[in-house]
């Protein structure tokens, strides 16, 4: 066995990756992950504390990463997130777009302001990031999507946060259409992974899921940061206009 460089499958030497909700969870774990596999890497999250200590967990010369507070349901933020990064790195070759809210509230319970606010951040901002991402993205890149199991079988007291998320798969679809040949579009569709935005989930209805799940465990924000990984590397050339479910089986059971 080399060393974890030379038996790398997925090489990102000379490649930036901008990532979305980079502070915490899974955006921060991809973040690590490209940036591990030689990826410049263009950290954005609202939360500036969270994004600062991203940077130091990141742990790569402070020249392979640019750190961007920024609030993805503000159009304006996300097009000059986007004009710093390609002032920095002359371009982006990945997009991964993990910035997202969960909250929790049936329909009944559901107030305008709430529904307005999940559109405003899920959705407006997976619009506004990609619109202001597409001409900056290199040819030969990827753009990733997050998802969820919730936009495929809908979710108790999550109604808005399910529409979001369904509303981004065909969202995808239409954006690989509109990038393909030069640049391929996917999202990813996590099952239940353990990071701060499921505390509440698992707090609640952990065994129940579990019980549910094939794999017999939760998802850790490993899992679907090399799901990611993967689709943006070459091993997934021929992949566009698709979706990966990462759930342990809990989909099919
Ligand atoms: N954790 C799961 O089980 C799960 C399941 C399905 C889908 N997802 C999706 O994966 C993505 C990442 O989730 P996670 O589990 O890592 O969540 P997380 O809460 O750990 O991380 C989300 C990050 O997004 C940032 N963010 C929130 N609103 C923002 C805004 N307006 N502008 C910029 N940044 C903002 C937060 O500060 C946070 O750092 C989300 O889109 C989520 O819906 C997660």
């Amino acid at each position: 066995m080399g060393t974890a460089e030379e038996t790398a499958v997925i090489s990102f030497e000379q490649k930036v990756a901008l990532i979305t909700g980079a502070g915490t969870g899974i955006g921060l774990a991809t973040a690590k992950l490209m940036a591990a596999h030689g990826a410049s890497v263009v950290l954005v999250d609202i939360d500036g504390g969270a994004l600062a200590r991203a940077a130091e967990a990141i742990g790569v010369d402070a020249d392979r990463v640019l750190s961007i507070p920024a609030d993805v349901s503000d159009a304006e933020a996300c097009e000059s997130a986007l004009t710093l990064a390609t002032a920095r790195f002359g371009g982006i070759d990945f997009l991964v777009h993990c910035a997202g809210i969960y909250p929790e509230a049936t329909i009944a319970k559901t107030t305008d302001a709430a529904w307005q606010r999940l559109m405003n951040i899920n959705l407006n901002g997976t619009f506004y990031i990609c619109r202001a991402a597409q001409s900056r993205l290199r040819d030969g890149g990827a753009v990733v999507l997050l998802a969820s199991l919730a936009a495929h079988r809908g979710s108790y007291a999550h109604a808005a946060y399910a529409a979001t998320k369904g509303a981004i798969l065909s969202f995808s679809r239409s954006l690989a259409l509109e990038l393909a040949p030069r640049v391929r579009v996917n999202s990813v569709s996590p099952g239940i992974i353990e990071t701060a935005m499921t505390r509440d989930l698992i707090g609640q209805k952990g065994d129940q899921l579990l019980a549910s799940t094939p794999l017999g465990r939760y998802g850790t924000a490993d899992d679907i940061a090399g799901t990611i990984a993967f689709l943006c590397s070459p091993l997934a050339a021929f992949v566009t206009g698709e979706t990966l479910q990462v759930n342990g089986g809990l989909y099919i059971s």
